[in-house]
């Protein structure tokens, strides 16, 4: 089929990730190599609505490969929810004669991909580019890795007071509504306990867990908590645990923010890349209205709304996994 395409437009959109500019520079200089124009949109769906928008030529992304955060700027915006929103965004991308988007982001930057080409008839490809991983189609969304290395580093530190005290801590990790960042860090950092949201687990089950560690003198424990569990926060919960039980004084972490920036690993660069190079190279083909995913090493073409919609769940066997190793 013919490229019709010969201005594309990228974005930076949600909660920042480590990669994302690597997914930046893989889509301007793909682009530059096939001749066609790409222009930069700063923050975001925001930045899309005021007209923000920057001719990117291929040595404008030298240098950020190994940089966290992004060089687009990010936002998540309230006025790209409304049709008269969308509407001004349109008009700003006409004014540079854009004719094709590629959203980098989580669900809800999908989300409004996927009703702006259905509103405007305008291609859009998204890449996955959240610390959540919490998009189906894909094995990895940019930025888990490098999260899940941070948090891993951190609790490893943890671990050295928690042992030198016998003590008990519980550590929060992020993922709104996901526990892939805490059970990959629970496994990594060989944590006595879990808890997800997408595995039902409450204080007496942990309790008890614990304990029976206790019998077998292990002394120190770590719990790890992802953010959308159902049980509570990570203070919530060692709340609950001192008041049931004069044998912990428990303390609490909660990783925060630190976990989204840093520079990115080896497998973030290397799947930003990818995922870049294949957006471009998807519009070209005159694919639209996809994700582009990474699964077992390979692209992977996903409709937006199954990215979005569609469940993706940690493997039942590494939930269990972690289960066996940490008695
Ligand atoms: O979606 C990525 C994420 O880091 C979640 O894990 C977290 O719940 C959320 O963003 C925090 O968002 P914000 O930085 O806007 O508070």
């Amino acid at each position: 089929m013919a490229n019709t395409i010969k201005r594309i437009a990228v974005f930076t959109s949600g909660g920042d990730a480590p990669g994302m500019n690597a997914a930046i520079r893989a889509v301007v200089r793909t682009c530059s190599y096939h001749n066609l124009h790409v222009y930069g949109i700063y923050h975001g769906y925001d930045g899309m609505i005021d007209g923000e928008i920057v001719r990117l030529e291929s040595r404008d992304v030298g240098n950020i490969i190994h940089r966290g955060g992004t060089i687009l700027k990010t936002a998540r915006s309230e006025r790209f929810r409304t049709v008269e929103g969308r509407q001004s965004a349109y008009e700003s991308l006409m004014a540079y004669e854009i004719d094709a988007l590629i959203a980098i982001g989580g669900d809800g930057t999908f989300t409004g991909a996927k009703i702006f080409q259905k509103e405007h008839k305008i291609p859009c490809i998204g890449i996955p580019g959240t610390i959540d991983n919490d998009l189906f189609g894909t094995d990895y969304t940019i930025g888990f890795d490098t999260a899940v290395n941070t948090a891993i580093e951190a609790v490893d530190k943890i671990r050295d007071t928690a042992d030198s005290h016998n003590r008990l801590f519980f550590v929060e990790v992020m993922g709104r509504k996901a526990g892939f960042i805490a059970l990959n860090t629970g496994i990594g950092s060989g944590a006595g306990g879990i808890l997800i949201p997408e595995s039902k687990s409450d204080v007496d089950q942990l309790m008890f867990h614990l304990r029976k560690m206790a019998k077998r003198k292990k002394l120190f424990n770590l719990v790890i908590v992802a953010e959308g569990n159902e049980n509570g926060t990570a203070h919530e919960i060692s709340k609950i645990v001192k008041q049931n039980s004069d044998e912990y004084e428990p303390k609490v972490t909660v990783i925060g923010h630190l976990q989204r920036g840093g520079s990115p690993t080896a497998l973030d660069r290397l799947i930003a890349s990818q995922m870049g190079y294949y957006a471009v190279l998807a519009l070209i083909e005159g694919k639209s209205g996809i994700m582009i995913g990474i699964q077992n090493h390979q692209p992977s073409y996903i409709k937006l709304d199954d990215a979005i919609k569609r469940v993706k769940k940690p493997e039942a066997d590494l939930i269990e996994m972690a289960n066996v190793l940490s008695i």
